[in-house]
């Protein structure tokens, strides 16, 4: 099978010009201006930006959380992917304190294998690093391709390890060659917080906000990249949100340490006033949304070259998973939905308002998560030789979310009537029409699961 994309506008991390792409089979074979070749399919793109498919490096699918499971199955969750232009997910493995990791992605692979319908791969989260842990980090990393280990400050009792447990790991993968994701947030402060606030009877969604204040995510956040620099492991922050937080990266950033921020969609657009709204449980997630001020930071840390990548953190209950905690913030399962609307919003709110170039978009939705997880140049880019993974969009097309008309398995959105400007059209994936005009032309088990390379080869 071969496809012509004619006349697109293409936009890489570096690059902005009007030419064709040749694909056949599942990668981009030439690429050059009026290109004269016979193919099995030709695509207009005239007057439409074709830019690599978008990576989202931090989603939970089907994901046993706070007594329940994230709604999204693999298939839902990677068909609304590829609705919105993101090709390839990145979902978390959670080790079982007490079970090795090897049981853990036996458990994943049960729920995720022949299931997706776009690409994917894992990060593998330990919760329970021991002598027996250790010895699986080599062997995640060098046979099963999985070079990203999560680590989280915070869920005490449940996902949270100490800082003893954290300088192990991170001998163990820098050793490997691989990297440490963290969920930087202080989980004992949280957890005398969350306490205080129920034993005064402050029991509403605003105080899930109240319960982890900015200090806890810097003060985290600095402990982190000061364990890095120690042990020499390279780092990557999910889901930083604030200035405080940013400042410990900046630290870092000046003892040339590789460390890595991420930010989420929610983070740049959205504040912590929807928390005082009858619904604000959509909005209850880990960190909680901030201010405006840290919004600023954020964007200004994108174009600083601070952050460097965008994603969701798409974890998502229906309403009735929310009602959980109708008594009790403490129990509201945190996450929100976003996989689907990474790219459209991020166009809309950054480039349509100039808040971003479209070369720094396509860098921190596709290209740097590529990067830093091991995947460069196969994916995050287009360029001969690269998976044909691919978006063409309309930048002028105005068009209206609405959970009547996604494709995330869940029964609101978290961005209910916002317009925006600039829409997914069409969509391959490793040379294959997936999306074409709102509608996915895969099946599940389409995707496939990415082995990665070790992060030393590509950053
Ligand atoms: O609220 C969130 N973020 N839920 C998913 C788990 C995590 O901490 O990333
Ligand atoms: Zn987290
Ligand atoms: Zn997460």
């Amino acid at each position: 099978m071969s496809i012509l994309i004619k006349n697109g506008n293409i936009i890489t991390a570096t690059d902005n010009y009007v030419a064709d792409i040749f694909i056949e089979g599942e990668t981009i074979k030439t690429i050059g201006k009026n290109l004269n070749v016979k193919a099995d399919q030709e695509i207009d793109a005239t007057g439409k930006l074709v830019f690599p498919g978008g990576i989202d490096p931090h989603v939970h699918l089907d994901m046993p959380f706070m007594g329940t499971f994230s709604s999204d199955s693999y298939e839902t969750g990677t068909r609304a992917a590829l609705h919105g232009g993101t090709t390839m997910v990145i979902d978390f493995i959670l080790q079982t304190q007490g079970k090795s990791l090897h049981d853990a992605l036996k458990e994943w692979k049960g729920r995720s294998d022949n299931n997706c319908v776009g690409d994917y791969s894992f990060h593998m989260a330990v919760t329970d690093f021991n002598d027996d842990t250790k010895k699986e980090i080599k062997e995640f990393i060098e046979d099963e391709g999985i070079v990203s280990f999560k680590t989280f400050m915070a869920y005490k009792g449940a996902l949270m390890i100490d800082d003893r447990q954290m300088i192990g790991l991170m001998e163990e993968v820098k050793k490997h060659g691989g990297l440490i994701n963290v969920h930087a947030t202080n989980g004992d402060m949280i957890d005398y917080l969350v306490a205080k606030h129920k034993a005064e009877g402050k029991l509403s969604p605003l105080y899930h906000y109240l319960s982890q204040p900015e200090i806890t995510e810097a003060e985290a956040s600095e402990r982190f990249v000061d364990m890095a620099s120690y042990t020499g492991c390279p780092g990557y922050i999910v889901h930083l949100t604030c200035e405080g937080a940013l400042n410990a990266v900046r630290n870092a950033t000046r003892r040339n340490q590789k460390m890595f921020v991420e930010t989420c969609i929610q983070y740049l657009i959205i504040d912590a006033s929807l928390y005082e709204r009858e619904d604000g449980a959509k909005w209850v997630m880990s960190p909680p949304l901030r201010e405006k001020k840290d919004q600023a930071t954020l964007w200004a840390g994108i174009n600083q070259g601070l952050v460097q990548v965008v994603a969701t953190d798409h974890c998502p209950f229906k309403w009735e998973q929310k009602l959980m905690g109708k008594d009790d913030f403490s129990k509201i399962p945190n996450g929100h939905p976003a996989i689907e609307n990474r790219m459209e919003l991020l166009f809309s709110e950054g480039v349509a308002k100039n808040k971003i170039t479209l070369n720094k978009y396509v860098e921190v939705a596709c290209t740097n998560p590529a990067k830093i997880f091991g995947m460069f140049p196969r994916k995050g880019t287009i360029a001969v030789g690269s998976d044909a993974d691919i978006v063409i969009f309309d930048a002028n097309e105005k068009h209206t979310i609405s959970a009547k008309s996604h494709h995330m398995n869940v029964d609101y959105s978290a961005y209910e009537g916002w317009e925006l400007t600039g829409k997914v059209k069409t969509v391959l994936l490793r040379g294959e029409v997936a999306i074409d005009e709102n509608k996915c032309l895969l099946q599940k088990g389409f995707g496939k699961f990415i082995k990665r390379k070790k992060v030393s080869q590509t950053i």
